[in-house]
């Protein structure tokens, strides 16, 4: 691999040691910034936006444009598997996603296709190779997908849920077909991963946003577990390739998810960053973990909590500072550069 300009982000997630703790932003490039809504309506839709690999790539640099972010993360979407296995997905403004087909049956599951991402999602490699191109080594590009549990609530709820009653449901009364499709969708991720890092991704995360609506027994058995498959799978044959494991709301379970052989771990803002980092030890690197709320706050108590997340880490290495979860999509943009500038060192009072 050629050297990056900044490889502050990739030696953080080694635990090697670094000028100042790397930070980039889950959901970097959003509806918070006006040059992403700009783009969005000249491209019209979401799904254009992620399949058109000059738009992806465009959205991937919007962030980096403004600000001076340690990294890069593909614009897609955990959901484009699903997509892409013809499962009818769409974007309802202010709904978010819908699927015109959900899983339901053993039948659905038996149809599900196998995926060949060099085709069925080469515009994911097509956009990877045109950022990895434009990035010209100034700083490494995160790939990434959602956990297995997590689409599979998108496929058998078939939109986003408050209850999961759908998925849940078939969990305590079919487990076995559930445990069928989690399979599936387990071989089917593994190959998308290992397509983005054929294309040039420097680091993967896999997003498990839905991991902490199960019970400590519940999360092992039908999320962590096959997380932990997809991280072998993927470190046998990529040794060298970092891997983050973002479960939100799963920080009782943390000795747990390091023991899966991934290199860090994300963390939402209800974990202890001192507490977690006693748990881990220097098993993993962590990353996170500021509420993505503080940034409502005025500017002057953004930089107070902003050093609290870093003092709340500590001195050493194997510190990633990021939100405990994705920006949301009404701050104001100028409240993200408090964040960068405190974690540069600049004193704000
Ligand atoms: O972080 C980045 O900048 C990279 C791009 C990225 C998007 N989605 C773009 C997006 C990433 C990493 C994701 C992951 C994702 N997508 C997750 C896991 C992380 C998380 O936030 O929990 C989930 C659950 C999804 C599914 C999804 N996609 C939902 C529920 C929605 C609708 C809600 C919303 O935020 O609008 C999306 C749409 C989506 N994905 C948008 C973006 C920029 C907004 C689309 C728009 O322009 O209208």
């Amino acid at each position: 691999m050629t050297k990056l300009l900044n490889d502050r982000f990739l030696r953080a997630l080694h635990r090697q040691p670094v000028d100042r703790t790397p930070v980039w932003i889950m959901r970097q490039a959003g509806r918070y910034m006006p040059e992403y809504k700009s783009l969005r309506s000249r491209v019209g839709d979401f799904l254009t936006l992620c399949k058109t690999p000059e738009f992806a790539c465009e959205a991937t640099l919007l962030p980096l444009q403004r600000f001076d972010l340690d990294a890069a993360i593909l614009f897609s979407d955990i959901l484009m598997i699903p997509e892409a296995m013809g499962m009818g997905l769409s974007f309802v403004a202010e709904e978010g996603p819908k699927f015109s087909s959900v899983i339901t049956a053993a039948s659905d599951i038996n149809k599900l296709p196998c995926l060949d991402p060099e085709d069925d999602l080469s515009y994911i490699s097509a956009a990877i190779r045109l950022i990895v191109k434009n990035l010209n080594n100034s700083v490494p590009l995160i790939g990434f997908a959602g956990s297995p549990w997590t689409v599979a609530t998108y496929m058998v709820e078939g939109q986003t849920s408050k209850q999961f009653y759908k998925i849940k449901g078939l969990m305590y009364q079919e487990p076995r077909l559930l445990h069928q499709l989690l399979a599936h969708m387990t071989i089917e991720t593994t190959k998308a991963l290992q397509a983005q890092i054929n294309a040039g991704v420097n680091a993967v995360m896999m997003f498990d946003t839905w991991g902490g609506i199960l019970n400590d027994a519940l999360y092992k058995e039908f999320s962590l577990r096959y997380m932990a498959e997809i991280v072998a799978n993927l470190k046998s044959d990529n040794p060298t390739i970092p891997i983050i494991l973002f479960s939100k709301n799963s920080g009782r379970c943390l000795t747990e998810q390091a023991a899966t052989g991934c290199d860090a771990l994300g963390l939402d803002w209800t974990v202890n960053l001192a507490k977690a980092r006693e748990l881990v030890g220097d098993k993993v690197a962590l990353q996170g973990n500021l509420d993505p709320c503080v940034l409502y706050a005025s500017k002057q108590r953004i930089a107070v909590e902003t050093k609290a997340v870093l003092e709340q880490y500590g001195s050493g290495p194997g510190h990633i500072f990021n939100l405990g979860h994705g920006i949301p999509l009404d701050v104001d943009p100028d409240n993200v550069q408090v964040i960068l500038d405190v974690v540069k060192g600049v004193t704000w009072r």
